[in-house]
């Protein structure tokens, strides 16, 4: 596998959703199947830079959108990423909005989750080796902020900080649970984001979302998301979430410095220090 990119330090790793499967303005740009021990990934990763900046690209759904929420592999794509020797990771999605002022085209930087999918694969230490890692704070607030930066620069409304809502899917929410969520605190909501966030700091990888929001979800009286709104908002912003890509690469600091993240496993696994005592 190739691993010249990226003379910064940086090199991030994109998760593209609905509506983002490829990822044009790469530099010497190229496609290869990375295989995981854990399963298939959604489909090859285009490794390619910016600059001095790496970027490995890989599309969430699979190409032509074909892998439904559920049966992500997440622990794959993940794998898959760190073995492409990316620092970072920025996940990109469609979300449904919760709140009134974050209005459909809009782009929100997440900084919370509540997790409500079920069945899903989530964890890289299901077998002779128990960790506990920290997710009291799921998400990088380094990379948030550069990203959030970014997409402003690119010309986005962008809200900082929100709390994403992982629903199972795939079908929508009901009124009632798309009202609960409200209640609960939830300002976004989607179908991915869960257990990838998880499985990204077990491998300390530093995360990110930034969510496009597609809707209103059905929280609303009248009013109910369909696939169509969320493919029109996207289609439309395509063409920011690729601007925001660039801008990100230009304003990362020229060299990457430690994250704590790089390190969130240290104390985390409880077999290595039972068996020191
Ligand atoms: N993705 C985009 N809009 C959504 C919604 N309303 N619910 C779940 N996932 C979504």
């Amino acid at each position: 596998m190739r691993t010249d990119v990226g003379a910064s330090g940086w090199r991030i790793g994109v998760i593209g959703g609905s509506g983002l499967y490829e990822f044009d303005g790469l530099e010497d740009a190229q496609e290869i199947a990375v295989s995981s021990p854990f399963g298939a990934p959604s489909g090859p990763v285009t490794v390619g830079r910016i600059g001095g900046v790496g970027f490995v690209f890989l599309p969430r759904h699979g190409k032509g959108h074909r892998i439904p929420p559920h049966a992500i592999n997440a622990r794959a794509n993940i794998d898959v990423l760190k073995r492409c020797g990316v620092t970072d990771v920025l996940a990109i999605s469609a979300i449904g909005s919760l709140r009134e002022e974050f209005e459909p085209g809009s782009f929100v930087a997440v900084d919370q989750f509540i997790d409500r999918t079920h069945g899903r694969v989530d964890t890289f230490f299901d077998e002779g080796m128990v960790a506990h890692v920290s997710l009291a704070d799921p998400v990088c607030a380094r990379l948030s902020g550069l990203v959030a930066d970014a997409a402003q620069m690119a010309g986005a409304t962008v809200h900082r900080g929100a709390c994403y809502l992982a629903m199972q899917g795939p079908q929508f929410s009901t009124r009632a649970e798309s009202r609960m969520y409200r209640q609960w605190g939830a300002d976004v909501i989607g179908m991915t984001a869960m257990p990838e966030a998880r499985l990204a700091r077990e491998a300390e990888l530093p995360y990110a979302l930034l969510g496009m929001v597609t809707d209103y979800d059905s929280w609303r009286e009248g009013d109910h998301v369909e696939v169509a709104d969320v493919l029109r908002v996207m289609s439309n912003n395509a063409a920011l979430a690729r601007a925001t890509l660039l801008q990100l690469a230009e304003a990362l600091p020229p060299e990457r410095t430690a994250s704590p993240i790089d390190t969130a496993l240290d104390g985390a696994i409880m077999t290595a220090q039972a068996q020191r005592d």
